[in-house]
């Protein structure tokens, strides 16, 4: 390409047959030592570099959104879930309101020679090049990584790892991107490592390192490197190692910002041991705190959360709603920037350009930018023996329809508008509104569920949606459900822990369970014993996609699960429960052994 030229001046890494590998890169531009430092070709670009503070950058980036499971898939693009990116992915993040996208990478498979080169296809550097100037084009910025190579080459927590071998690797990694990207405009920055694993503090130093070895890299690669914004991270990309253990770069020179990522509590975001709840005053305080101890550990450095989310598809709606409102103003509160990531089956459906969930994005875009959301209120108690959800108007089916009262959080805003498809509601007359809830009228819901109360397998599902209108943020849109106790069509059988075990069932409501448990013949909970401890709605339950998952006519057990149950050797029973959750609401099957 013109305007960049690159001058060989010395071999690459005659200094890494050294015994004294921590000197190898020298900690400055300009530092020499007994060792030789390499000299490197430099990078010249056409054109200027429009200089922004890491302050600035962090600033305009929020909030942001991840191309997840793209570049960053095992082996390469298209191999997990998504097919590989368009220019219109881009296009919808834009609408939606996001700043800026990460664009993470998996590189492990895109060498095509060993060390010391560790040459990277130059094919896969162009279409990261491509995929970064897509984005470039719709105004974003760009985070663009090392991304699950940290579980693979790069792994140095490892008891065999090679430590020596993994710097050198990673220098010339960063410094062929360094080299590819070298002229791309200030909108982009570089984060080095994706959640390096590790659990010591001597993990740590080596990560504290290998930020050094990464900004060397870069600035030897040239061009505009030296100025561009990069987002550093600490062990685990996470709060606690993060907070504990990680250093800046001594005579660092690069603007820089600290990124980490986001997802606690574990239970609820991953959808473990039937935790469908979130919103107490402890959950609220945990999220603060969590938050405010980065901000605490690092009160002068431009802080980004480059990855948090909860799931559409696992976790309960009016929960999630309310975890997203309070994670963004939290986040604001502490100065702190956000990227969700998206990992193209959970928010959105690139196929079709839909956000699965538009009115939790609504509410993340309204707390953005200040305004206060009313949320429906869902239990908060997890020593409950049923809960509610107000995203919801459950009604079950071959009953009566009844007046439905809806607690609801409104923070002083008022409700000015309620519609159902064209039907604009009649305030008093189809609903009413008191300080803390909404009912809607038996006639109103009669509407959706009338047609077939006696005749209700037809209309099974989701019977139709009301959207609320506030005197000021996010639109919420509640789901008018009519609902059963879901059916199994096959009841037992034989364990099997060969492979996953597909169960027929017909979804009675929503189509997904809120929970599944397990429990033994002799009264004993199958795995995570401790869950005894838990609440009635958590005792005993499993978790999501590591032991069941489902689709629309399936209830699926992972292998993992039907291994239990071969090492109990004891009859399981399984149990299937729906949403809402209350008593009764839940089908069985039995796992039998021999
Ligand atoms: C340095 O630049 C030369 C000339 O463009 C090129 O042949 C060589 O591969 C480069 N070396 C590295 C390590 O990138
Ligand atoms: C950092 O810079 C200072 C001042 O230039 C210098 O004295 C020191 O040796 C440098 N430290 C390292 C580790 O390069
Ligand atoms: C810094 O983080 C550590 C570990 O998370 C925490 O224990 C400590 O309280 C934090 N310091 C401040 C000043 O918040
Ligand atoms: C937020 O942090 C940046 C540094 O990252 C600082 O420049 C800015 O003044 C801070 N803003 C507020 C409101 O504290
Ligand atoms: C139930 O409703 C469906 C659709 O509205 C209709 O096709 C069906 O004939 C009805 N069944 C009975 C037994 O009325
Ligand atoms: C499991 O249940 C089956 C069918 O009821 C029974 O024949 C078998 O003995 C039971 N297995 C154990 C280990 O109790
Ligand atoms: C399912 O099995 C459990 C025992 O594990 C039992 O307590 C419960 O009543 C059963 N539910 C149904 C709907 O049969």
């Amino acid at each position: 390409m013109r305007g960049i030229s690159l001058f060989v001046l010395a071999p690459f890494f005659i200094g890494f047959s050294s015994s004294q590998p921590h000197e190898v890169y020298p900690r400055a531009r300009g530092t020499t030592g007994v060792l030789q430092r390499q000299i490197v070709n430099s990078t010249e670009c056409p054109g200027t570099f429009e200089h922004v503070s890491a302050e600035d950058y962090v600033a305009a980036s929020d909030p942001g959104w991840n191309l997840g499971n793209t570049l960053d898939a095992i082996q390469t693009e298209g191999d997990w879930n998504n097919p590989k990116v368009e220019s219109v992915t881009f296009e919808d993040a834009r609408a939606a309101g996001f700043s800026s996208v990460r664009i993470p990478v998996t590189w492990a498979y895109h060498f095509i020679t060993d060390g010391p080169t560790w040459t990277v296809d130059p094919d896969w550097l162009q279409r990261v090049s491509d995929v970064i100037d897509m984005a470039l084009s719709y105004g974003f910025y760009v985070i663009t990584n090392v991304h699950h190579d940290s579980w693979n080459w790069y792994d140095f927590s490892k008891p065999d790892a090679d430590v020596q071998m993994i710097e050198e690797k990673f220098y010339r990694l960063w410094y062929q991107i360094g080299v590819k990207l070298a002229c791309k405009s200030s909108k982009v920055a570089f984060e080095p490592i994706n959640e390096p694993p590790g659990s010591t503090s001597e993990h740590a130093a080596q990560q504290n390192r290998m930020n050094e070895i990464f900004l060397k890299a870069i600035q030897d690669a040239g061009g505009f490197n030296a100025q561009r914004v990069v987002t550093l991270v600490g062990l685990g990309e996470d709060t606690i190692k993060t907070s504990q253990w990680f250093k800046p770069p001594m005579n660092i020179s690069n603007p820089w910002a600290l990124q980490y990522h986001y997802y606690s509590p574990y239970d609820f975001i991953f959808g473990a041991w039937g935790k469908t709840i979130w919103g107490s005053e402890a959950d609220i305080t945990a999220l603060e705190s969590d938050i405010a101890n980065v901000r605490n550990n690092f009160t002068q450095v431009p802080l980004i959360i480059g990855e948090w989310s909860a799931s559409p598809i696992h976790t309960e709606t009016a929960a999630r709603w309310k975890f997203y409102d309070h994670f963004i103003r939290l986040a604001k509160k502490y100065n702190t920037s956000t990227m969700l990531w998206d990992n193209g089956a959970d928010q959105l459906d690139r196929t079709v350009h839909i956000w699965r969930d538009p009115v939790a994005i609504d509410v993340l875009m309204s707390a953005q930018k200040g305004e206060v959301n009313s949320l429906p209120d869902s239990t908060k108690d997890a020593a409950a023996e049923s809960q509610f959800s107000s995203a919801f108007l459950f009604h079950h089916a071959g009953t009566m329809p009844t007046d439905q009262k809806l607690p609801f959080v409104f923070n002083g805003n008022t409700l000015d508008k309620v519609t159902a498809g064209s039907i604009v509601l009649e305030k008093d007359w189809d609903y009413f509104v008191a300080s803390d809830s909404i009912t809607f009228k038996s006639n109103f819901v009669s509407n959706f569920v009338r047609p077939s109360w006696n005749n209700f397998t037809s209309s099974i599902g989701i019977a139709g949606g009301i959207v609320l209108s506030f005197s000021q943020g996010a639109d919420i849109c509640l789901r008018i459900v009519q609902w059963d106790t879901p059916t199994l069509l096959e009841t037992t059988s034989m364990v099997d822990a060969s492979e996953d075990l597909y169960i027929p069932i017909s979804w009675k409501g929503l189509s997904k369970p809120a929970a599944v448990r397990a429990m033994k013949s002799d009264g004993g909970i199958l795995v995570d014993d401790w869950t005894q401890w838990l609440g009635p709605l958590q005792r005993g339950r499993l978790t999501f996609d590591s032991h069941y998952n489902w689709d629309s006519a399936h209830l699926i057990l992972r292998r993992s699960l039907l291994e239990s149950v071969v090492n109990s050797g004891q009859n399981v029973t399984i149990t299937v429960e729906g949403f809402p959750r209350v008593p009764g609401n839940e089908a069985n099957y039995t796992l039998t052994v021999v």
